[in-house]
């Protein structure tokens, strides 16, 4: 049976992380990218996880490489590309130097890798997926943002040690952009079937609420760069969804027309994600603050895509 390939641009800490977590749940091939002057980090990091596999139990070539010729075939590309932030900054502040990053990663995949499906992860997200839409031409259901799966996975960890239940019994759901005005909704949050209304009270939630907001500043100032281990995660996460057309639901920036009513642009949704990337968008009823709260975070998604298309007439 042929092995499904997975091609990851840029070997940084997101990238590698993402290449560690897909060989760990056995994906399958993985191609590590980076700028020829990283050329020997990627194959260095490809190399000392190919060696981790005989003790980890994976069967998969995992090489790194500079050359685009290399992600040929891929099912699933993640791009990772582009500069992380800074403490002080904010995700927005990257957006003209990993616009031009992402816009050539885009003009490659689609030469080398048409039939993938591309997922993002360089910030400022939102902006990134339109990048990557217009720079590649793909369909829409070819190309989809990580952020929800990374947010959301805060959120619950956060109520889980609040409430001091396992992670796994959480279920909670996200929307709107990967800013800090994200849209956490605990009315589609349950610990196990039961609403987390009943398990905590409100003025606990929103702390977990607000703490999941702005998780991504909290690791920055902590460490001086941005997180990993979890962005990484949520790629994989949906990489598996999509490689073995899982058709799972998870929250991530797609394309949406009528869908809460956000008219053409890429925002987190609940999503579903199969071996055509995303087949099916879930359009919830939102009531009162929710929707004030999505409506808010659109609006900043628009704002966003506006700054690339002032920046850059070639992607309007
Ligand atoms: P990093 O600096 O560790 O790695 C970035 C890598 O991209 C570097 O190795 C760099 O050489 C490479 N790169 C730069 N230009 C390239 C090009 N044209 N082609 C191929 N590779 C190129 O940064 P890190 O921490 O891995 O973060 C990567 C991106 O992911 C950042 O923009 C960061 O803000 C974003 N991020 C997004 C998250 C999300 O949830 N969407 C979460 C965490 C990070
Ligand atoms: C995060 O949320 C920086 O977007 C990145 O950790």
């Amino acid at each position: 049976m042929r092995r499904a390939k997975i091609s990851i641009i840029g070997a940084g800490n997101v990238g590698a992380t993402c290449a560690h977590w897909a060989a760990a749940k056995e994906l399958g091939d993985i191609v590590l990218l980076d700028i020829p002057d990283k050329e020997g980090v990627a194959k260095g990091k490809a190399l000392d996880l190919a060696c981790a596999s005989p003790m980890e139990r994976f069967d998969a070539n995992v090489t790194g490489t500079s050359d685009y010729a290399d992600i040929a075939g891929s099912d699933v590309v993640i791009v990772t590309a582009g500069l992380p932030r800074k403490p002080g900054m904010s995700r927005d502040d990257l957006i003209e130097t990993n616009v031009k990053i992402v816009k050539s990663v885009s003009e490659n995949i689609k030469q080398h890798a048409p039939d993938s499906v591309v997922i993002l992860v360089s910030n400022p997200l939102d902006a990134m997926v339109y990048t990557a839409w217009k720079a590649t031409g793909f369909p829409t259901n070819r190309i989809v943002g990580q952020a929800g799966c990374l947010d959301v996975a805060r959120f619950r960890w956060f109520l889980a040690e609040k409430i001091g239940c396992s992670v796994e019994d959480i279920s909670a759901l996200l929307l709107g952009g990967h800013g800090d005005d994200m849209v956490p909704l605990p009315r589609f949050t349950s610990v196990h079937g039961v609403p987390v209304s009943m398990l905590l009270s409100e003025a606990e939630i929103t702390e977990c609420v607000e703490r999941a907001k702005v998780g991504g500043g909290e690791i920055v100032k902590l460490m001086g760069t941005s997180a990993y281990y979890a962005p990484a995660s949520g790629s994989v996460q949906m990489a598996e969804a999509i490689i073995k057309d899982k058709k799972r639901i998870l929250p991530c920036a797609a394309y949406c027309e009528d869908e809460y009513g956000i008219g053409g642009y890429f925002v987190g949704v609940p999503c579903i994600l199969g071996s055509n990337g995303v087949e099916g968008v879930i359009d919830l009823k939102l009531e009162g603050d929710e929707k004030k709260l999505m409506d808010e975070s659109i609006s900043h998604v628009k704002d966003l895509v506006g700054t690339v298309k002032k920046m850059f007439p070639e992607l309007a």
